[in-house]
């Protein structure tokens, strides 16, 4: 079976987890927690870095630092991950749910002026498969309406947006916080991991306090206060210097993953073009302002039923693909709660999007050789 994905190891990680242990400091906020995050702040641009157990921790951290309270509005895409919803919905906050693009299963920017009230405090951009949501139009609107904005940068590592400036930006750079993802099945993994991005400064001293369950521990190392204790509501967001560890064996070789996975990429687009055109299937369009980073790959098929079709066409041939999210504004959780209006793009994707395997041992001859005798 070619499975839909596989953890890549550089074969490094086992070497500098020993490291960590031999060091006799594996809690968190340590030798490799402090090399990733700064690697990563030089790297992209990104004003300060906190390592998260998850993505879905980063997301709850932003949470609490915008101080989301009962029935302010966050808005973000249905067409998204658990996480991005679940972390404001903790905290009291109420779900406005926006259309995706048509040409992209991203956040529709142009739909999103209508969705504001004078209950809204942020707009959370998914930069769905590590493709750039029109930054320039959110954080004019957010600027004008004084809202926050958090990028969803899950998938977006070492992805890039250019804005009417000129100026190419690394994802997770633009917005006042940003969440990325070191899950398994991500480009740079940890098993589960992510990050906090910080971008706007005045945050900083509370993010760290938050992630260390509510102290100035951080402070209190540094030498900045000669105790730590309560300052604030936290929780333990950090992650051990394990995951730290083996977090800095994927970053030393972050160039090379990632042209490998651009690699397999192309291979799909350029071998998958003119397959796709004559069966009425779209593969993924990448805006002029945006890069590819080789996060996924996929195709939208015309209906549910072609979809189910080439599924079942490549598992036949031991080829695993997958279909992703369910809309968030019809889940067992929301629906009843959903009063917006119909999302139209939204269940195009939810029913026609289908991901094909993508890591970075993947041969993709043999996936692309089922795919071509699909008729
Ligand atoms: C868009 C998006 N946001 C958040 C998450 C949550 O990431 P994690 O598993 O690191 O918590 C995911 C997971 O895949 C995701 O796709």
């Amino acid at each position: 079976m070619i499975p839909f994905n596989k953890p890549y190891s550089t074969g490094k990680e086992t070497k500098y987890i020993e490291d960590a242990v031999a060091r006799g400091k594996i809690s968190g906020n340590g030798y490799y927690t402090q090399l990733c995050q700064s690697f990563l702040e030089k790297k992209y641009g990104f004003n300060k870095c906190l390592l998260t157990t998850s993505c879905t921790d980063a997301l709850e951290m932003a949470a609490i630092l915008i101080n989301v309270k009962e029935g302010d509005e966050i808005i973000m895409p249905s067409y998204t991950f658990v996480s991005t919803a679940n972390a404001f919905v903790l905290r009291g906050a109420k779900i406005i749910f926006a259309d995706s693009r048509s040409d992209h299963p991203g956040i529709d920017e142009d739909k999103l002026e209508a969705l504001i009230t004078t209950k809204t405090k942020a707009i959370i951009p998914v930069h769905y498969a590590g493709v750039a949501c029109n930054m320039d139009k959110i954080m004019s609107l957010a600027k004008d309406y004084n809202l926050f904005v958090i990028e969803d940068a899950a998938q977006a590592i070492d992805s890039f947006y250019t804005g009417k400036d000129g100026i190419e930006r690394a994802l997770g750079s633009i917005g006042h916080l940003a969440a990325f993802s070191f899950h398994e099945t991500k480009n740079i993994i940890s098993g589960e991991g992510g990050m906090l991005v910080i971008n706007d400064e005045k945050f900083a001293d509370r993010a760290e306090i938050i992630w260390e369950k509510g102290t100035n521990r951080s402070a209190f190392f540094r030498g900045e206060v000669d105790k730590y204790g309560w300052v604030d509501i936290g929780s333990s967001f950090l992650p051990s210097e394990i995951m730290a560890a083996f977090l800095w064996a994927q970053l030393e070789n972050i160039e090379d993953i990632q042209k490998v996975r651009k690699t397999i990429w192309n291979q799909y687009y350029e071998q998958l073009i003119v397959w796709a055109s004559n069966n009425n299937i779209q593969i993924p369009f990448i805006p002029d302002y945006a890069t590819n980073n080789g996060h996924m790959f996929y195709v939208i098929c015309e209906s549910l039923e072609q979809r189910q079709v080439l599924i079942n066409k490549l598992k036949k041939d031991s080829v695993h693909a997958v279909f992703h999210y369910i809309s968030l504004h019809k889940s067992p959780f929301f629906k009843a709660k959903y009063i917006g209006s119909i999302l139209k793009n939204t269940d195009i994707f939810s029913d026609c999007l289908l991901r094909l395997p993508m890591f970075y041992e993947l041969d993709t001859k043999n996936v692309i050789k089922t795919i071509l005798n699909h008729d």
